[in-house]
Parts: structure tokens; C-alpha cells; sequence
């Protein structure tokens, strides 16, 4: 089949075609030869009923029935506005929001909101960003400044703007002459450091929770509290990135909840449709919204929107996708089923490849190494991907790996049973894998 797409993080040369799927239900996907795949990333860590929900189709029909795109320009819409209510509710600390329709462009006007700011007060010396190492925030320009992951980003170093990165604690590979605690200690030092002899430091920018493409990286207890806390004292805006850990990936509705630190800036994407439709949300506190407030010839309004920001039928099945959370008490289900990934631990550490696992609600990464006494990673030219891809295949799972990482982002609803099998397809899949790796 010729083929007039470029595919997203890929090497075209190596896929000659790819799998066309054809339809999807539950957590399957059907491919036009008449196999089945367990989406185990839930379609880009975005899936959160399974495929072809019916409340969901209704919800994207009746909407698209009445109004199916009207700007946010001059003009509101229902859904948006009953969608706004609905995650300033859920939001402890917000108190606006503002629409786009993908990730990396809410953090793009999470990253303006905070440096703005700080103009709109009469601060303008405060225009630094703070970040943490092999944090991720998107593919655009100010998104990959804030999140540099180095084997991503490496080809647009020169024209990314300047941020100070920190390291981030991995307990997994601790520099030596640490314990994890000491690290974790020497981290925050580094911010308090930096946060108490410069005086330009506009916002500290992380994602909540964990780090999700740069590692599956879960944050020990109190990390992002104590971050927060640093923030409060020097008057540092705290920023966070929620986009792959909240709405329940990581076992809660809003993780920075769970892990106590209301933060100024927050932006939520994937999951907020139930992962259908294009739609992400930045929220701002009272007191950033405030600031933008003034005479117009003041110019302190921001200027940013998109197209498609606050589209009726991605806000309706948000609507539906919220409505049914707490219907079908997810995030209670979650935090069960979360126990399951538990049972595996030993037999995936058992695997001479499998150097660590990292695991926190319906998230999981499985570190690849080619040798588990000195943990070496295995060689960046490798293209470990497209291996787990095919073997994935032939076991019936959808696989992506990033980096080393073997990821299982399954679909938040999956069934105790289906993920069960899941786990055990993917250990069928290390497995048969280990060969082209060690
Ligand atoms: C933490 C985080 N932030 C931002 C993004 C970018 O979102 P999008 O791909 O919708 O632009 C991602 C995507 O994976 C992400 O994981």
C-alpha cells in the first residue's frame, strides 16, 4: 500500500507499512487482516473506557447535532462553559480555564500565564523557568524548553530557550556515595539553592505525580510537596503538568491532591475527553487570573487561542467522560486494580533484561537493560521499539516503547482479567524479546 503519511517519532525507513486498524472495541483493536491487539498504551495514554463507549458516542452525536464548532473568540459556548464549572470543581486552587486542543499547546499557555505574570505585577526581572531533568511537556518550542529530554530534543538545543533542569530523583539509578533519601535531599537542595540566590526565577515547571516519558519516573512521597513548599517561600509560581497523570492514571482524579501541592498553573489533557475527541484545559488560580485583569489599552490580556480552543463536541464528551467517573467510581476501581500490576513484579524481575519496574496506579514501566548486575542501558541505536512492537504483535498486545521502557498504559477501565492477560502477554512478550536485546 503506498502510503502519504509521515508517522509521528518514527524512522520511515524502518516501517515499510503499518497495521491499518479498522475499528476498536472495549480495550481491542481490529486491524483490516482480521487480527486483535490489546491497546496496552490506551491509544497514547488517552483511552479511558475502552473503545466505542456508547454513552460517549451519544454524547459526541447529540452535541454534533446541535453545534459542532463555534469560536471561543467574542463568543461561549454551552459545554465549554458547563465543562469549565465541572474542572474548577474538581481543581482545589483554580479558578479559570483556559481551552486548547492538545497537550503541548496547554503548556504552552501555561508557561505564558506564568512569565506574564510576573510583568502584570511590575516584576519583569522574574523570567526564568525551573524544570526538572527528563521531565516532558510536549513537541512544541516552549514545551520541549521546559521538558528537554536530551535523545528527543538534541537537534533543536540552539534554538530552544534557556531553563535551569534540576535532577530528578531515580531510585533506580542513584549517583554514587547516595542513599535515595540523601539524593532526593540533594535535589531539593539544588532548587532551594538556586530559588534563594537568583531573583529572576519566574515558575518551577514539573509534571504531578511521575514523569512519564522520560522514564516512568514516580516521585517518592512529599517530593512535590516539599517543591511546592520551596516555591511558596520564594515566591516562585509552581507549575504543573498533569496531562499524563491525572484524571486517575496514576490512581487519582487530580494527583496534586494526593500529593498535597496546590500549585498556581495546571494543565490537564489525553484522558479529559475519555480520550475521543482533541481537548486540553489550562487552569489558573484567582490570583494569576487577577493579574491579567485591566484597562484594555493596559494590554495585560493574553495573547493565545486557538481555532479549535473550547470546541462544543470535545467539551460535551468531557462532560460525559467526568459524568461517568464518578457513576462508575473509577478511581475507586483504579486503586483496586492497581494491586494486580503488583503480582507480576517477580516474574518480570526475574527476566536477565529486566533491570527495574516502576509502577503507580494504571501506569507501569519496565526497565530494559542488557545487564542487570551493572544495569547498562541497552544502546540508544537500538530500536528496541520496533522489536517489542512485532513480538507485541504476535502475542496479541499493542506496544511503544520510549527508550528503554517497556510502557503498560492500558485503558483505565480495563477488567481485572484483561489485565491479568495483559501482564501476562507482556511477559510472553520480554520473553521472546530478550533474545534481540542481551
Ligand atoms: C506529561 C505530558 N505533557 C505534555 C504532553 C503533550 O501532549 P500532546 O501530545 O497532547 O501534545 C504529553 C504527551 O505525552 C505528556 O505526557
Amino acid at each position: 500500500m503506498n502510503s502519504f503519511i509521515w508517522h509521528p517519532n518514527t524512522q520511515m525507513k524502518e516501517w515499510e507499512t503499518f497495521d491499518k486498524i479498522t475499528h476498536a472495541k472495549g480495550v481491542w483493536l481490529f486491524d483490516s487482516k482480521g487480527n486483535k491487539m490489546l491497546d496496552a498504551v490506551a491509544s497514547m495514554w488517552c483511552n479511558v473506557w475502552g473503545h466505542s463507549k456508547k454513552d460517549l458516542i451519544k454524547a459526541i452525536v447529540k452535541q454534533s447535532q446541535k453545534l459542532q464548532h463555534s469560536s471561543m473568540f467574542n463568543l461561549t459556548n454551552a459545554p465549554a462553559e458547563n465543562l469549565a464549572e465541572k474542572l474548577v470543581k474538581i481543581s482545589p486552587g483554580m479558578h479559570k480555564v483556559f481551552y486548547s486542543d492538545n497537550g503541548s499547546s496547554s503548556m504552552e499557555i501555561a508557561i505564558k500565564l506564568a512569565l506574564q505574570y510576573w510583568q502584570n505585577v511590575g516584576e519583569n526581572q522574574k523570567s526564568r523557568i525551573v524544570t526538572l531533568e527528563n521531565g516532558y511537556h510536549g513537541d512544541t518550542f516552549g514545551a520541549m524548553s521546559v521538558g528537554y529530554v536530551p535523545e528527543f530534543f538534541g537537534k533543536f538545543k540552539k534554538q530552544l530557550f534557556p531553563t535551569i533542569q534540576i535532577p530528578a530523583p531515580n531510585k533506580y539509578r542513584i549517583p554514587k556515595g547516595f542513599t535515595f533519601s540523601d539524593y532526593e535531599n540533594f535535589c531539593l537542595d539544588k532548587i532551594e539553592n538556586h530559588f534563594s540566590k537568583d531573583n529572576k526565577i519566574a515558575a518551577f515547571v514539573m509534571e504531578s505525580g511521575a514523569q512519564v516519558a522520560g522514564g516512568v519516573l514516580i516521585f517518592p512521597k512529599n517530593f512535590q510537596k516539599k517543591i511546592r513548599k520551596i516555591c511558596k517561600t520564594y515566591d516562585v509560581l509552581f507549575v504543573l503538568d498533569e496531562i499524563a497523570t491525572g484524571f486517575g492514571r496514576l490512581g487519582s482524579m487530580v494527583q496534586y491532591t494526593e500529593q498535597k501541592s496546590t500549585p498556581d498553573i495546571v494543565a490537564f489533557g489525553k484522558m479529559l475527553t475519555g480520550g475521543y475527541l482533541t481537548m486540553a484545559a489550562t487552569l489558573a488560580s484567582k490570583k494569576i487570573y487577577n493579574s491579567f485583569l485591566g484597562e484594555f489599552n493596559e494590554k495585560r490580556h493574553l495573547f493565545h487561542g486557538h481555532t479549535y480552543t473550547g470546541n462544543p463536541i470535545a467539551a460535551a464528551v468531557s462532560l460525559e467522560n467526568l459524568k461517568l467517573y464518578q457513576k462508575e467510581n473509577l478511581i475507586k476501581k483504579i486503586q483496586k486494580k492497581s494491586k494486580i500490576f503488583e503480582k507480576y513484579y517477580d516474574e518480570f524481575l526475574k527476566f536477565e533484561s529486566v533491570g527495574d519496574i516502576r509502577h503507580k496506579g494504571m501506569l507501569m514501566g519496565i526497565e530494559m537493560v542488557t545487564n542487570k548486575k551493572t544495569k547498562t542501558p541497552i544502546h540508544p541505536n537500538k530500536s528496541i521499539n520496533k522489536i517489542f512492537f512485532e513480538i507485541g504483535k504476535k502475542h496479541g498486545i499493542y506496544l511503544r516503547t520510549l527508550g528503554n521502557i517497556v510502557m503498560l498504559v492500558p485503558p483505565l477501565a480495563i477488567s481485572e482479567k484483561e489485565l491479568d492477560l495483559l501482564l501476562n502477554r507482556t511477559i510472553q512478550t520480554i520473553r521472546s524479546a530478550q533474545k534481540h536485546i542481551l
